[in-house]
């Protein structure tokens, strides 16, 4: 089948990229010139495991072109997927749709046989019908179906995501509509992958409650780290001693310094303010942004107190800036929260971080950024883990040691056991690891 995706982000690129190695033909058109000729050179714009080959091969193929002509992607696609950003507007966390609203009018120009338009962007509950709405007045209604087909792939494991997902969501308000989705997930049918068919409207509230609900989660475990630092118990304990109940589940329960990315606290926001154009106050949800966004400040003062109360002109190394591991990406990020609040205490602050330093240079100041993790500590007053990278799990804490001036680590997502870094000599800070 041939498809055009409309947005070169992460998830049009992902997912376009994906649909060519099912065999479909896939045309990725973005607007951004720059990019569509980086790709066409086999220069990623995002970092994402195993993605660049994938590409590689699909284009070798002839199944995976990238155009910044729109008429030239739509050229005989019978599926368009709607793949452009939906930031969160200024002032309301509502989420932007202009982008959305205008890669279907101007798709809507090439429409001449029957199409099925699917946002595969996070739009708030009622984007489909209007889409629909906006269509009727440029198409015979008999050449285009709406569709909702969200995506659920988390960075650094989007192509495992998309290829063997737990499940996937199709809404959709026809059955010819249905049968194209269906044609189109065929591999997946295979597979045995659940698919879940539904309307439209259930198709993307399913989007915003499924991300709401493992945010839910994440600010819950961290509350919960909280109270264990105050009354002596150990919040990984906790998580475990829950999730072996299968009621609740063992994933999404580790507790960090918050939830970051380009979806947990944009999508959890626009639920919330959608919820409150129809006059219900989402109260859980509400609480759970509001959670996070103290708790990546409380971070700051965390790292202070295991500093001594000050850390005027300490220096002090940080590793990891990317939102997570197996990312560039630093939206989000409680690093971006976490450094200007110590700099505003006076710290002085040196960096590390696989691969977002190159982004971070963009969004922070005065940092100075390091190409190995050893090189941020010389001097140092505190080492802290902000980002568990794989490679700072088995940091050689002797030579960390040797060249810091004070043995200080705080790790803010638990990567050690407490006992090791105190045999090394250091003063360790975990997160709701109470004495
Ligand atoms: C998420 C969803 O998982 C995905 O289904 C959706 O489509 C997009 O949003 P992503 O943002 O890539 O994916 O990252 P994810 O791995 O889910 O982590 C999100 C944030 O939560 C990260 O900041 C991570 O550090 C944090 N997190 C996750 C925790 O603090 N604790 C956990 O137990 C899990």
């Amino acid at each position: 089948m041939k498809i055009a995706v409309i947005g070169t982000g992460y998830v049009g690129l992902v997912s376009g990229t994906c649909f060519s190695e099912f065999g479909h033909e896939v045309t990725c058109v973005d607007k951004d010139a720059k990019k569509i000729d980086a790709l066409e050179r086999g220069i990623m714009p995002i970092y994402e495991p195993g993605l660049d080959s994938m590409v590689g091969r699909n284009v070798d193929a002839g199944r995976l072109k990238f155009t910044t002509s729109l008429q030239e992607a739509m050229e005989g696609a019978r599926a368009v997927f709607i793949a452009v950003g939906t930031p969160s507007r200024r002032g309301d966390g509502h989420a932007d749709l202009q982008y959305v609203f205008a890669a279907v009018e101007e798709a809507a120009a090439y429409i001449n046989d029957y199409t099925v338009v699917i946002t595969k962007s996070t739009v708030p509950v009622g984007t489909g019908a209007e889409i629909k709405a906006r269509l009727t007045t440029l198409l015979s209604p008999d050449l285009f179906d709406v569709a909702s087909n969200p995506e659920f792939l988390r960075e650094g494991a989007a192509i495992e995501d998309f290829m063997r997902p737990d499940r996937v969501v199709v809404g959709v308000d026809s059955d010819k509509a249905q049968v194209l989705l269906r044609e189109l997930y065929r591999p997946l049918f295979l597979n045995e992958t659940p698919v879940v068919f539904t309307n439209r409207e259930t198709a993307e509230v399913i989007k915003y409650a499924a991300n709401a609900f493992l945010a839910t989660k994440i600010s819950f475990i961290n509350e919960m780290a909280d109270l264990c630092e105050l009354v002596g118990a150990d919040v990984q304990q906790v998580a475990r001693g829950i999730g072996l109940d299968n009621r609740i589940g063992s994933k999404f329960l580790h507790a960090g310094p918050g939830f970051g990315g380009s979806c947990f606290p944009k999508d959890t926001r626009a639920l919330v303010s959608t919820a409150d154009q129809y006059g219900l106050p989402l109260r859980i949800v509400r609480s759970v942004v509001e959670v996070n966004e103290e708790r990546k400040r409380a971070m700051a003062d965390k790292i202070i107190k295991a500093c001594g109360g000050s850390v005027q002109g300490k220096k002090l190394a940080l590793l990891g800036l990317t939102f997570k591991p197996n990312t560039d990406d630093m939206r989000e990020s409680p690093s971006l929260d976490i450094i200007p609040a110590l700099q505003k205490a006076g710290a002085v602050i040196h960096a590390h971080d696989p691969k977002g330093m190159e982004e971070a240079e963009k969004l922070l100041s005065n940092v100075t950024f390091h190409d190995d993790p050893y090189g941020t500590m010389k001097d140092a007053d505190a080492l802290v883990i902000v980002t568990e990278w794989n490679q700072f799990r088995a940091l050689d804490l002797d030579r960390a040691k040797g060249l810091m001036k004070e043995a200080v680590l705080v790790d803010l997502r638990n990567i050690y056991a407490k006992a090791a870094p105190e045999n090394h000599g250091f003063r360790y800070t975990g997160i709701g690891r109470g004495e």
